[in-house]
């Protein structure tokens, strides 16, 4: 039994194998209606928990749909209309789900409940996104990067705005995909310096630059997202605008990286914010992709997790 906790949790060969099997899972359905079956269906007979805490739209699809399209069942829940958001603990709800699913996704706010699901599960957890990182994400956005430019080890990955938790786990990448990493943002909301700390040591270059056309200077990958998550006040949210306005991405930002650089966003976005619609909508903008392949690449980490 795997859980699916994060980037760095994860054995980079096993991280390796889920992007490729996501690859040729995401091929052998070119052309197919979205509903149609794989051809293996190697989660026939399981069920799967989808529990949120949180709002969404890609990852509540496209989990529900390729558990669907992988043969097996799902059954979404939301927090506040299960007993855990009403007094029962995270261990106990762990161990009842255990008795009824063969495995547990979970969109939570803090990091200690995702852990404490794990701890207490009997089936594997895997992390829908927490306050502090969100890994199925970024699963994703590597898988889409290789898609269009080939091999991300080596490539300079440039973060434009907030030291969130999708920049962590691109900090987690970082360090097991072997890629270069910028981030460009005000002091006030830099990440924690550990995931800096953490990549570094695995041999990568990872840098701070609040400039933010010289952080885009050679890259191959330019990075953003909202400017105020799903965990942040929204009395911060003028404040937060001042700080990260300098740090949009837009033409003349992108202009500074290499002609061919991706630009990606995970989506939700707020147009003309974090980025300008000539950027989200323009050539090098891969946002959509990054967004289907949220459900190739969660198929791969599925298996993985069941063995299946
Ligand atoms: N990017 C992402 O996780 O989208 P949702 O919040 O819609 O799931």
């Amino acid at each position: 039994m795997n859980h699916f906790l994060d980037i760095n949790k994860t054995d980079p060969a096993d991280l390796r194998h889920m992007i490729d099997h996501a690859s040729t899972m995401k091929a052998a359905r070119q052309g197919l209606p979205k509903g149609t079956p794989d051809a293996d269906q190697p989660l026939a007979g399981h069920m799967v928990a989808l529990i949120f805490e949180k709002p969404s739209t890609r990852t509540r699809v496209s989990f529900d749909l390729g558990v669907r399209q992988m043969g097996g069942q799902t059954m979404v829940l939301s927090g506040s209309e299960m007993q855990l958001g009403h007094g029962e603990t995270i261990a106990d709800t762990a161990r009842v789900l255990s008795r009824y699913v063969d495995l547990i996704m979970i969109r939570t706010f803090e990091e200690d409940v995702l852990l404490e699901m794990a701890e207490h599960a009997t089936v594997p957890v895997i992390n829908g996104l927490t306050n502090r990182t969100h890994p199925c994400q970024i699963m994703a956005d590597v898988m889409t990067f290789e898609e269009h430019r080939g091999p991300i080890n080596g490539k300079k990955v440039v973060w434009c705005g907030d030291g969130n938790n999708v920049f962590a786990s691109f900090a987690h990448a970082a360090g097991q995909f072997g890629f270069d990493l910028t981030f460009s943002g005000p002091p006030t909301l830099d990440p924690e310096r550990g995931f800096l700390e953490e990549a570094r040591a695995k041999g990568v270059t990872v840098e701070i630059e609040r400039d933010p056309a010289k952080a885009a200077d050679g890259a191959d990958l330019v990075v953003t997202d909202t400017w105020v998550s799903m965990h942040d006040s929204q009395t911060a949210r003028e404040r937060r605008h001042n700080q990260l306005r300098p740090y949009q991405v837009n033409a003349e930002l992108m202009a500074h990286a290499k002609p061919d650089a991706l630009f990606m966003h995970c989506l939700p976005a707020h147009r003309n914010e974090e980025a300008t619609d000539a950027v989200m909508d323009g050539p090098n903008s891969v946002i959509f992709d990054e967004a289907e392949n949220r459900l190739h690449a969660q198929k791969a980490i599925l298996r993985w997790c069941l063995n299946a």
